[in-house]
């Protein structure tokens, strides 16, 4: 994959603004994707700073170590899930950016499965080399288990006829799939099917488990004074991500006089969530359902 994609990192002022990159300092960016927010992370930590970058997806990781060649600092580059990090040896750092889901490449690319804009088989997977494809996991679970994923991260209405057609049709690639979704609501497969397609997805990936776990273990790696921002695009990951922070954020209070007993180890930087400007959203449709939240270690 060596020619430049057209790609735009999403909220990029708005991360910049809210990570106050000073020189020196560290990055773990979990999903650096074509490493678009971290070239702009790095280039203001300057020679003394420091990325290291996850991918789950080997093409996205090594285009990035390509992109991101010239520009100047410490890097190092890891092809894993952030539901890993645990397991990882790191020190801790002074700036966390997760920017969830997937990336431009795997909408463009007509052979990961990810777009019913072309034929291709359906996959989903960010890492190719694990787990099992969208597919493979429609031929083992039943059509109730369809149905709860189109239901539960899909939001979907017509969620039981659409997981009765796909399990009929068994989809072997992206078009087999908008076959059987336009089988079970016809021409209302239209506006269905993104949200069938983020079902899957999410499920692929399980990527609300790699979430939870990122939500307990990353605020753990932050140094005093350390940010960490998490962008998602869905309603369920924003969730996830605003309760997770005002738990860390929260003091405890003493019982019987409400003083505060053990103040909180986090701040919420982000009172509201911030989401894209009208220019950003005209420019890059994946920026409208976008929404930023952060945290600071105090
Ligand atoms: C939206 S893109 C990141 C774009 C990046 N911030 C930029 O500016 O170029 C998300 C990336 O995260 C990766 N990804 C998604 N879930 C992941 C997970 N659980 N662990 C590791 N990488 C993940 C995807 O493969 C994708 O490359």
């Amino acid at each position: 994959m060596s020619q430049e994609f057209e790609h735009k990192s999403v909220l990029l002022n708005e991360v910049i603004d809210i990570l106050k990159p000073a020189k020196g300092e560290s990055l773990l960016d979990v999903t650096i994707g074509l490493g678009g927010h971290a070239k702009e992370v790095l280039s203001m930590t300057g020679s003394k700073g420091s990325l290291i970058a996850l991918d789950a997806d080997i093409q996205n990781l090594e285009e990035a170590q390509r992109r991101l060649s010239k520009v100047k600092g410490a890097k190092e580059f890891v092809c894993t899930n952030f539901i890993n990090l645990p397991e990882m040896d790191i020190e801790p750092v002074d700036m966390i950016l997760a920017d969830l889901g997937m990336s431009s490449v795997h909408i463009d690319n007509p052979d990961r499965g990810f777009s019913y804009r072309t034929d291709a088989p359906l996959d989903l997977r960010y890492d190719r080399n694990n787990g099992e494809t969208a597919h493979e996991i429609i031929e083992r679970v039943s059509e109730e288990e369809i149905n709860n994923y189109l239901w539960r991260y899909g939001e979907l209405k017509q969620a039981r006829r659409i997981a009765a057609a796909i399990k009929e049709a068994l989809p072997k690639t992206t078009w087999q799939l908008r076959d059987a979704v336009e089988t079970a609501i016809g021409y209302k497969a239209n506006s269905a099917l993104p949200q069938v397609f983020q079902s899957l997805r999410i499920v692929v990936n399980s990527e609300l488990d790699a979430l939870e776990s990122l939500l307990q273990f990353g605020p753990k790696l932050l140094k005093e004074g350390g940010r960490m921002v998490v962008i998602s695009f869905h309603s369920l990951e924003d969730r996830m991500v605003k309760h997770a922070f005002r738990a860390i954020s929260t003091p405890k209070r003493d019982q019987t006089t409400g003083q505060i007993s053990v103040p909180a180890p986090f701040d919420v930087l982000t009172k509201k969530p911030v989401t894209a400007s009208d220019l950003e959203c005209e420019e890059n449709s994946r920026a409208r359902s976008a929404k930023l939240r952060a945290i600071i270690r105090v």
